[in-house]
């Protein structure tokens, strides 16, 4: 009974106390000051609860299928590497950098449970910088992604480079094209694997190049 009395008096406290923490605004949102470590832990549960229970009934396709793989290494690299960095990109970069919380690394990605991997790739992460990539892309070059990724442990520059060279690029699939799981004759094929890097397909990209800057102004 005394345990309860004691609960009743302070759960408001910590209600009111909680509200003055926002309401003062001495709660800190800035993405350069760390979460309370109390605040990471439930955030993160909260994140791998979330994650796992919607992740569970997703039906993962054959993900050493070589066509999924294909595809997987000209999206991720078109896409991902900005944030996820990869084994010929280790440098950090500004998103990589700058983000909190910090993406992790690309050999990180590539231990992530499968139906995990998918379910984050496809719908992003509130509040983080990880973005639904299912609003922009259809499931199966989400799954190419997920393919390539668990090969990405242990996997050298080399290997990387020569995977991302013989895919046929970048795929969106989400509506404004229909590529045959990188059937070499498909309409975007005939754009060169580079061709993900242009800037209008490529959110992530980097900004265009100053001469292309001039082509607009003149
Ligand atoms: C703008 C930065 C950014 C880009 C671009 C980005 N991500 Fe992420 N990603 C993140 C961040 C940040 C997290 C961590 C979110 C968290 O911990 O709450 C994350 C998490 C993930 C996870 C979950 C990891 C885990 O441990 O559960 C996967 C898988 C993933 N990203 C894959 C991708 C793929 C594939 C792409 C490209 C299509 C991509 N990401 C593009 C920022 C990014």
């Amino acid at each position: 009974m005394k345990l309860l009395k004691t609960l009743f008096v302070l759960a408001p406290l910590a209600v009111v106390a909680a509200s003055a923490l926002v309401v003062t605004g001495a709660y800190d949102v800035a993405a350069d000051t760390p979460h309370w470590p109390a605040t990471y832990c439930v955030i993160e549960f909260a994140r791998t609860r979330s994650v796992a229970a919607r992740a569970a009934d997703v039906v993962v396709p054959d993900l050493d299928d070589p066509a999924l793989l294909r595809s997987g290494a000209g999206n991720y690299a078109a896409m991902c590497v900005s944030c996820h960095l990869s084994p010929a990109d280790q440098e950090e970069t500004e998103l990589s950098l700058g983000l909190y919380p910090r993406p992790p690394r690309w050999d990180a990605l590539g231990a992530v449970e499968p139906r995990i991997a998918f379910w984050t790739i496809k719908h992003g992460i509130k509040a983080s910088g990880m973005p639904a990539w299912g609003r922009s892309m259809d499931d199966r070059y989400l799954w190419g992604m997920v393919a390539f990724l668990r090969q990405l442990p242990g996997m050298s520059a080399e290997r990387y480079r020569a995977a991302i060279a013989a895919s046929p690029g970048h795929s969106h699939g989400g509506g404004e094209t229909d590529v045959g799981g990188g059937d070499p004759h498909a309409p975007q094929a005939t754009s060169a694997p580079r061709s993900s890097f242009e800037p209008v397909d490529d959110p992530m990209s980097a900004p265009a190049p100053a001469q292309e800057h001039d082509d607009h102004h003149h």
